[in-house]
């Protein structure tokens, strides 16, 4: 537990860095290159393109830096984000973080393990809960930049959580997520990221 707070506190000194403030009415305008695959408000139909409704201000950010500079390699978005300005990007994140998510359904023979891991870890394996950082709603830490996964399509949180612990995604501060993903096994993935779809306010 000690480890976990250390990692925390570390996380919420590293991301204070200051933004420049977003602007959620221009950010639309700017937006709408990226409502093919998000969807106009954020909230993507196609299960492998994330939502971005409701999803924490300074995590997109963070996220669309890293996707510019190559930190996380989306081919999907290749080039897309090169002639946007640090501006640009705050503006597009404040309109998304702006709309509100939709939920959807986790699977009935999933939820009971899917929450179990979600509220409790896996206490013999030392996986944390995911409600430390992530909260009880799955609406995450918008001041630290964890992310909001609540509502999120399960098939995009288990290919996260597959990559996390394979490395192919390494933009986490601290291997916060890669030491978690490690420990868990393809089923434990399926199961949570299953009840996380179901999880809203
Ligand atoms: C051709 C489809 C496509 C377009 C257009 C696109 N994206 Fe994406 N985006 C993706 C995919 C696919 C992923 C997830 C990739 C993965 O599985 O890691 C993603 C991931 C993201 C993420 C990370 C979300 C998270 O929860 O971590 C952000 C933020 C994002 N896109 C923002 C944008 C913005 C802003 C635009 C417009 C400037 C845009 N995208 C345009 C396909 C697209
Ligand atoms: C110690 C804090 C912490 C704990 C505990 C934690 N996470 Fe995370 N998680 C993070 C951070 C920080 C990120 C974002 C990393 C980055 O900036 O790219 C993240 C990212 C994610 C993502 C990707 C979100 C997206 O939109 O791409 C998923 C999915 C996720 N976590 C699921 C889980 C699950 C499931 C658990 C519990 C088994 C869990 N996390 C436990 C801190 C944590």
């Amino acid at each position: 537990m000690n480890k976990l707070l250390i990692t925390l506190l570390v996380a919420v000194g590293i991301s204070g860095v200051a933004h420049a403030a977003g602007d959620k009415a221009a950010g639309k305008e700017k937006s709408a290159v990226c409502a093919a695959c998000h969807g106009a408000d954020g909230n993507s139909a196609i299960a492998n393109f994330p939502k971005l409704a409701a999803q924490n201000e300074r995590y997109i950010v963070k996220q669309l830096n890293d996707i510019k500079a190559g930190n996380r390699q989306i081919v999907e978005m290749t080039g897309l984000l090169d002639n946007l300005s640090d501006q640009d990007l705050a503006d597009i994140a404040a309109y998304f973080s702006s709309k509100a998510g939709t939920v959807g359904h986790a699977a009935k023979d999933l939820v009971e393990k899917g929450e179990k891991i979600y509220r409790a870890g896996i206490a013999d394996k030392g996986v944390a809960a995911c409600t430390a950082c992530h909260a009880p709603t799955g609406s995450g830490n918008a001041q630290a930049g964890f992310p909001a996964v609540g509502g999120q399509h399960a098939a995009y949180v288990e290919k996260q959580l597959k990559m996390f612990r394979e490395g192919q995604r390494n933009n986490d501060p601290q291997g916060m997520m890669r030491d978690i993903a490690a420990k868990l096994s393809d089923a434990e993935i399926k199961a949570v990221a299953s009840y996380i779809q179901g999880l809203g306010k």
